[in-house]
C-alpha cells in the first residue's frame, strides 16, 4: 500500500522515524513535507497536500503529524470525501479504521512519543473498514458535506 506522510516543523523527526518504521513493514511511503525543522510552516498546507493526494489516487492512505495532530487533520477534513482522525492511543486508531473508513490518521508530536506513535500506526493500518451499518453512518457524514458543497 502507498502511504503519504505530511507534517509541520514540530514533527520532522517523528515523521522520519514513522516513515522508516512503515517502510520496514513493507509500505511504500511518500513524503509530502515539511522537510526542515528550522523553518516554520503552516500545518494546513501539508494537510491539504496529503488529502488531495488521496483524492487524486496518488496514495491510498495518509499519516499527518503536527504539534497536536488537530490543526493538520482539520485542514485535511476540508477536502471533500476525506476523513482524517486524530488519535493519541491505539484503541481509537483501531476503531476509526474499522468504523469511520478514515483514510488519514493524525497525531501530535507534542502529545505522543515514538513508541506510542508506532502502536497507533499498527492499530490503524492493521485493521480495515467493516462496512455494513458503519457504511450507512459514513454515508451520512458524506451527505452533510454534500449539502454544504453545492
Ligand atoms: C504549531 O505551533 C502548532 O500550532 C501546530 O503544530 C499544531 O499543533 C496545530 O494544531
Amino acid at each position: 500500500m502507498k502511504v503519504g506522510f505530511g507534517c509541520d516543523h514540530t514533527a520532522i523527526d517523528l515523521k522520519k522515524e514513522m516513515m522508516e518504521y512503515m517502510t520496514g513493514k513493507g509500505y511504500e511511503c511518500v513524503d509530502y513535507g515539511a522537510f526542515d525543522a528550522t523553518v516554520r510552516v503552516d500545518y494546513p498546507d501539508q494537510g491539504q497536500k496529503v488529502a488531495e493526494a488521496i483524492k487524486d489516487g496518488e496514495i491510498e492512505k495518509g499519516v499527518l503529524i503536527c504539534g497536536t495532530g488537530i490543526g493538520i487533520s482539520l485542514a485535511a477534513n476540508k477536502v471533500p470525501g476525506i476523513r482524517a482522525a486524530v488519535c493519541s492511543e491505539p484503541y481509537s486508531a483501531m476503531m476509526t479504521s474499522k468504523h469511520n473508513a478514515t483514510q488519514i490518521i493524525a497525531f501530535g508530536a507534542r502529545v505522543v512519543g515514538n513508541e506510542m506513535a508506532k502502536m497507533i500506526l499498527d492499530a490503524f493500518f492493521d485493521n480495515e473498514f467493516e462496512g455494513g451499518r458503519h457504511a450507512e453512518r459514513v454515508a451520512k457524514i458524506t451527505a452533510i458535506e454534500e449539502k454544504y458543497n453545492k
